[in-house]
């Protein structure tokens, strides 16, 4: 049985674990004790005293209560006369120099000082002296400082290093010239996550994006989920008047910049408003029913003429579930072909779905060592980044690092494997742990410490080449028990697959063949094709042949990515694309259907971890931009289907329906690996590079900062990134 302390706090009894703080132990009571600078993310830091209590036979007066561990048959108390009266002097003391412009600062309404004032009823300060004055900082990109504001709680230091590993801030000077700074108090130069911003508990640190825009309590809220790569983020859009005017953290948990400041894409002037048709070689604004008419009339007569196999359709993962499952049944119960895919399918780590099945990112911290196989996994997924910084900061876990650069896991890593590939480290690591020999001494230190841990988080690269599946999937039987977690880039990329975008999968990874057909054929009450499709990069290579003559792209921009497959895509009969922007390939295409952005549509997501994730509308859809569920439905109406929903909801209830994985899966919950029909299967959803080369297509890698269609019209990420603008 696990050991526990029973203490009472104001009358109320409860075990908890010996190690917990009299904070802790509160919150198991129910009872709530003021604090400023303690937050569940961080280590207690004890330096407002705010959280002061009354601790019986205690020979102090006052003890914080954050700081302070529980004794057995420990009583306190937290709400005394006393105690009121010290927490009041403690208020005016920081009042003393805290610049009293409520009015003018973006924290008012959310600032934990000014909540407490108004708790414990401040009169008039009995300070007459001058307040202490700071110049403020506006010299920084995406975030200000009004140092004048700042109670020296250190939250935001400490989230900086503990959660981050950066340390960019710091306390300079001493006395009553404390105050946070960075380095020779230069510009902030970190990675602009915005947590410093977040967690000040007064108006210190604000974000310029969000500045005199809007005060807190006039603000709509919207919980959604961030599309920036495959973690899956919850996020709470912020809106007033119906404009979205700040992202922040649903969870209270962690976003990176990206999807802290990078939504205001969805505002940007070059939004598609209207569909685009072209007419005598140019596009030009068109109504609905124009557009429409032109793709079913176009569609019709290439498929007449050539067969529906001589039509392809390349999805998105950067759509919901709904519109992903709409569009592979819109090409195969409506156009009538296999032929859909997604070019995403080039970074899906090998063995995401039949040997590497992601664990909880939160649960990384909870193994005794990690393994890191691609030292850039903060840029790439950057929250499991940050769990594996708590992991290592807060938890004391051992990190082992492949990184043949320098980064923030360097620091934080028990040993450094410095080999150019993951293939050069596990070619010496494997016979360490084997055989206890060779490899030289830092191999050896890591094999002593993953064979020494009882459990081992290994983070997956978001690619491998076919030698590294095969020494990683020789690696795993070698150490006690293994979790792990595969870098997925790109957002929806697991729902996409899970609802069948690809050529030889229905939804729910039901292979095509004669029993998934007449069972899809039965639900969708339409004849459906027999052979599996062609790949994407079978369609893109098709194209050169004259096999493909039309593509329907929805939410993907391969143009943009790769300026060669422009004169693949030119040489196509007819291209329709879907699309947000009119990107490098939708100024290719005969019609330009303009879609809604994530922030103006409801569906679902499923991130890496095969977690179902809600997403609602913040926003109105832009000008005459459409859902693209919405569009393909039309269109699949226009082109003869009986198809019928009101909303992503009634797709949803299909989906629960054909897709067993999905068959009662709510929001918020996983769907258990054991379940797939793939699990430790010898197939291979990803793209393999034989693959690209051998069809001469090859698209570029995407880091944190770098090209994207939303990302590249980000205003505030541009000003942290040069390379993000391209455009
Ligand atoms: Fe405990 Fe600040 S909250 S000392």
């Amino acid at each position: 049985m696990e050991n526990t302390v029973t203490v009472t706090i104001d009358g109320v009894t409860v075990k908890v674990k010996p190690t917990a703080t009299i904070l802790e132990a509160a919150k198991a009571a129910g009872v709530r004790i003021p604090v400023l600078c303690a937050d569940d993310k961080l280590h207690p830091y004890g330096s407002c005293r705010i959280c002061i209590v009354e601790v019986e036979k205690s020979p102090r007066k006052f003890t914080p209560s954050c700081t302070t561990p529980v004794n057995d048959n420990m009583s306190v108390k937290t709400m005394s006369p006393d105690l009121i009266e010290a927490r009041k002097r403690i208020l005016e003391l920081l009042l003393n120099n805290h610049p009293l412009d409520c009015p003018i600062c973006d924290k008012a309404g959310s600032c934990q000082l000014q909540d407490l004032v108004h708790e414990y009823g401040l009169g008039p300060s009995r300070f007459h002296e001058p307040k202490r004055t700071v110049a403020p900082s506006y010299h920084s990109k995406v975030i200000d400082r009004e140092v004048s504001r700042c109670v020296l709680c250190g939250k935001c230091v400490r989230v900086c290093r503990e959660q981050n590993a950066v340390g960019e801030l710091a306390f300079t000077r001493r006395g009553d010239k404390s105050k946070v700074s960075t380095d020779f108090d230069q510009p902030l130069d970190c990675e602009f996550c915005g947590e410093c911003v977040e967690i000040c508990p007064v108006g210190a640190l604000t974000t310029k994006q969000f500045k005199y825009k809007g005060r807190t309590w006039n603000l709509d809220r919207t919980t959604s989920v961030c599309n920036y790569c495959g973690c899956g983020c919850r996020t709470s859009y912020e809106s007033r008047l119906g404009r979205i005017v700040r992202v922040k953290s649903a969870a209270r948990n962690y976003l990176c910049s990206k999807g802290r400041f990078g939504w205001d894409a969805v505002h940007h002037p070059d939004r598609l408003a209207t569909p685009l048709v072209r007419v005598g070689g140019e596009l030009v604004p068109a109504t609905w029913d124009e557009a429409i008419a032109m793709v079913v009339t176009n569609l019709h007569v290439i498929k007449n003429k050539k067969g529906a196999d001589s039509i392809g359709g390349l999805g998105s993962v950067r759509t919901t579930n709904e519109e992903s499952y709409l569009f592979q049944k819109f090409m195969r119960s409506v156009v009538g072909t296999n032929n859909v895919d997604l070019l995403a399918r080039l970074k899906i780590p090998k063995g995401l779905d039949t040997d590497f099945f992601s664990g909880e990112i939160r649960k990384i911290g909870g193994h005794d060592a990690v393994l890191v196989l691609d030292g850039d996994v903060g840029e790439l997924n950057p929250f499991t980044g940050i769990e594996i910084v708590r992991a290592v900061s807060q938890n004391y876990k051992k990190l082992v690092l492949v990184n043949s650069g320098f980064n923030k896991f360097n620091r934080l890593a028990s040993v450094v494997l410095d080999y150019l590939t993951p293939e050069a480290a596990l070619t010496d690591l494997l016979p360490a742990l084997k055989t206890g020999k060779g490899g030289g001494d830092r191999v050896m230190q890591a094999a002593a410490i993953l064979k020494e841990a009882n459990s081992v988080a290994v983070i997956i690269p978001g690619r491998t080449t076919d030698k590294e599946y095969a020494q990683i999937k020789e690696l795993l039987p070698l150490l006690k028990s293994v979790t792990t977690y595969p870098i997925v880039r790109r957002s929806n990329l697991q729902g996409a697959l899970d609802m069948g975008v690809m050529p030889d999968y229905y939804p729910g990874y039901q292979k095509v063949g004669p029993d998934a057909m007449s069972k899809f054929a039965g639900s969708w009450n339409a004849v459906l094709p027999d052979d599996p499709g062609l790949t994407s990069l079978e369609m893109l290579a098709g194209i050169k042949t004259g096999k493909i003559a039309a593509l329907y792209i929805m939410g993907d921009d391969p143009a943009g990515s790769d300026k060669g497959l422009k004169d693949i895509l030119d040489k196509l009969e007819f291209l329709v694309v879907q699309d947000i922007f009119l990107t490098e390939t939708a100024k290719l295409a005969d019609v330009v259907l303009p879609a809604s952005s994530i922030a103006e549509k409801t569906g679902t997501f499923t991130n890496l971890e095969r977690r179902l994730q809600q997403l609602n509308r913040a926003e109105e859809p832009h000008g005459e931009s459409r859902p693209d569920w919405d569009i393909l439905h039309t269109l699949a109406k226009k082109m003869g289907s009986s198809m019928h929903y009101a909303s992503p909801a009634d797709i949803l209830k299909e989906i629960r329906a054909t897709v067993p994985l999905y068959a009662d899966l709510d929001a918020g919950s996983v769907w258990p690996r054991e379940r797939s029909p793939l699990a430790g299967a010898d197939v291979d959803l990803s793209l393999s590079s034989d693959t690209v080369m051998k069809n001469d297509v090859i698209t570029s890698d995407r880091l944190l900062f770098s090209s994207g269609t939303m990302i590249t019209r980000s205003k505030e990420i541009s000003t942290l990134c040069r390379t993000a603008v391209e455009v």
